[in-house]
């Protein structure tokens, strides 16, 4: 490491052809000789310093690589969510219309048909935080556990609507004619008709009637039922019955949900 002042001398005529005169001057010398290592060792670490650079930036790509893939795949499955509701909206089945005249008659099967059909009225229970973070509205809070919230899937509502008016239009004895309540449901099934328009694109044989058997892409139906009948508010129909008997019988004047 340490070499003579001799040796030091012939190494620097050698390389640097320096006169005599300079080597005589012995802390110049040290000083050199320190610069040169100096320089040496500042060349080796900008080398490290810049490899350490390039892995850094690396680590950074990867990290930010690994935030922007989990961001998308968060962001997939945002639009996937409620449980798969986002996918319910696809149209992904395919129906032939039938005459079901016999679903509006005033009977008992018709009667049995549109309890099945409006099940639990559509109410379902989401867990609040869950809800928020899918971006849905705040809705009330479930009056049976004050984690969740309540919320109807809209289908269920113009079913609803429909079956007021079809009770009041059939049944031998009809209830007490609410009209501003038919209305309401009437312009409720005209306004969802109006927002889900059915494009299909009918024939006619004799340029009159329009509404033969044609094909009909539809949301299947069967798996909204699954999806809302997971989600149902359990104690609803219980809820129901002890609030009409708080309220002495008296029924409410919207009863959208119910049958
Ligand atoms: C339509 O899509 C829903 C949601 O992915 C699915 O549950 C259902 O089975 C599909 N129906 C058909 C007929 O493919
Ligand atoms: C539908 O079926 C009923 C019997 O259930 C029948 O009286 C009616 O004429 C049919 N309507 C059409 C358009 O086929
Ligand atoms: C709604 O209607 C159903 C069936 O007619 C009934 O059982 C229920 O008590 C009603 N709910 C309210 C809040 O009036």
């Amino acid at each position: 490491m340490f070499k003579s002042k001799s040796e030091d001398a012939e190494y620097k005529r050698l390389s640097e052809g320096e006169d005599f005169e300079s080597l005589e001057n012995e802390p110049l010398q040290k000083n050199k000789r320190l610069t040169l290592l100096e320089k040496s060792s500042r060349d080796f670490s900008i080398i490290h310093t810049a490899v350490l650079l390039i892995e850094a930036t690396l680590c950074a790509l990867l990290i930010t690589g690994f935030i922007a893939l989990h961001q998308a795949k968060q962001a997939l499955r945002q639009e996937t969510s409620l449980d798969g509701l986002s996918r319910l909206a696809s149209y992904n089945t395919s129906i032939k219309f039938q005459n079901g005249s016999e679903h509006m008659a005033d009977s008992r099967d018709a009667d049995d048909y549109w309890r099945d059909l409006l099940g639990s009225g559509g109410v379902i229970s989401l867990d609040t935080e869950w809800a928020r973070n899918q971006g849905l509205r705040p809705s009330a809070q479930s009056p049976t556990d004050s984690s969740q919230s309540i919320y109807q899937v809209d289908v269920f509502h113009a079913l609803h609507c429909l079956n007021s008016i079809r009770q009041n239009l059939m049944s031998k004895t009809p209830p007490p004619w609410d009209e501003a309540h038919m209305l309401h449901c009437l312009d409720y099934v005209r306004s969802q008709l109006l927002c889900h328009p059915d494009l299909t694109l009918v024939t006619t044989n004799d340029l009159e009637e329009f509404v033969l058997d044609e094909t009909h892409r539809c949301r299947d139906y069967g798996a909204v039922v699954e999806w809302v009948h997971r989600h149902r508010w359990i104690e609803f129909p219980e809820w129901l019955r002890t609030k009409s008997e708080k309220n002495h019988g008296h029924e409410a004047i919207h009863n959208h949900t119910m049958a």
